[in-house]
């Protein structure tokens, strides 16, 4: 695997091979899928992670579902398939793309007769091609907005390995890198599950953009002090107001970045944008296991008697956001009327 064709997931032989994320950057293994329970417990062990990638997955898993459906029950397949669509819908709550995905592919799978995986198969497959193209298109409009010599800082990982290549923040990076207008940028280390320090630095550092990882907490420090132009972020769903859901740390950046003069970027594929979710306030926020923050290493660190609380993602207000980009067009100051006239001209 070189720079160049950094992915997370690919489909080979009847199975879906998954990068095991967890391990990066210490070791690349991939492992091999074959059925729904194995694609549900990858997205919900985050073998596999990043808003589009899982949307990705659960595609291919919806695969492995209708499969299992046919054989069991011939003709009437889609009357057996409801416990694998709800749990693969349900693998993880807060990147809608995943049951975007889920949806797409159980309409797609309404309109056809006889066996279905080779179809299934194709719908998925054209999916997994439109998420690559959406980011190369997005790269483009990000890296547009960007002026020459930036700093810039990224928080989590919203790179190739997120999606299904090149990377949504992370393509405006690299393509922004490449038209020569990045000087740095920084990487937080995004606790707990170490996004930025395993994956985001190494993505830039074998794209060759030069990368600093910083903590999480000297984010506002080095704004102040390292001159900052852009935050720049990917998302997990957009609701219809334009407020952002993305990792757990977002909202703290944006609100340091908006009291030090750098501006926001969120950088997402329409399937992303959630009009169905009017607000912030509306979307479920997951919580994963208090050892995430307990432990490190298998080891815990944290007394005995302390329990921890560990919401995994949060809400950015529409007001601190200075662009959404996306690939159907780039938004500045998004809110509930621009971006719904944004979705209604592309559809
Ligand atoms: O918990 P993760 O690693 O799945 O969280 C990922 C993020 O928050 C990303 O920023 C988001 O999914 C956008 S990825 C293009």
């Amino acid at each position: 695997m070189n720079h160049e064709t950094i992915t997370p997931l690919y489909w080979q032989d009847e199975a879906l091979v998954l990068l095991d994320q967890r391990r990066l950057p210490g070791e690349e293994r991939w492992l091999h899928y074959t059925d729904v329970a194995g694609v549900v417990t990858a997205i919900r062990e985050m073998v596999v992670r990043g808003a589009p990638a899982i949307g990705i997955a659960g595609a291919y898993g919806m695969v492995f579902a209708a499969e299992a459906a046919w054989r069991s029950a011939g003709a009437d397949w889609r009357r057996q398939w409801q416990a694998d669509v709800q749990a693969l819908r349900h693998a993880r709550p807060t990147a809608v793309n995943l049951a975007w995905a889920i949806d797409l592919m159980e309409r797609f799978a309404a309109g056809l007769t006889g066996a279905p995986q080779a179809a299934m198969l194709g719908e998925a497959r054209r999916l997994h091609e439109a998420d690559l193209a959406a980011n190369h298109r997005m790269g483009q409009l990000g890296a547009a907005l960007i002026d020459a010599n930036a700093t810039v800082m990224t928080h989590c990982n919203a790179g190739a390995l997120a999606t299904a290549g090149h990377g949504t923040a992370l393509g405006v990076i690299r393509d922004a890198h490449a038209a020569g207008r990045i000087a740095r940028v920084f990487a937080t280390e995004t606790r707990p599950w170490l996004q930025g320090a395993r994956l985001t630095s190494w993505e830039l550092s074998r794209s060759g953009v030069p990368v600093q990882l910083i903590t999480d907490g000297s984010a506002a420090h080095v704004m102040r002090t390292r001159g900052v132009s852009w935050v720049i972020v990917g998302a997990d769903r957009v609701a219809a107001n334009g407020d952002v859901a993305n990792k757990i740390g977002t909202y703290g950046l944006a609100i340091a970045a908006r009291a030090h003069g750098a501006r926001v970027m969120v950088v997402a594929p329409r399937s992303t944008i959630d009009l169905a979710t009017a607000s912030g306030d509306d979307i479920e926020i997951e919580e994963r296991a208090g050892e995430e923050i307990t432990h490190i290493g298998g080891q815990r660190y944290a007394p005995a008697a302390v329990t921890a609380f560990n919401p995994v993602f949060d809400v950015t207000p529409a007001h601190l956001v200075d662009a959404l980009v996306t690939e159907i067009g780039v938004l500045e100051r998004p809110n509930r009327e621009t971006l719904a006239r944004l979705l209604a001209a592309a559809d």
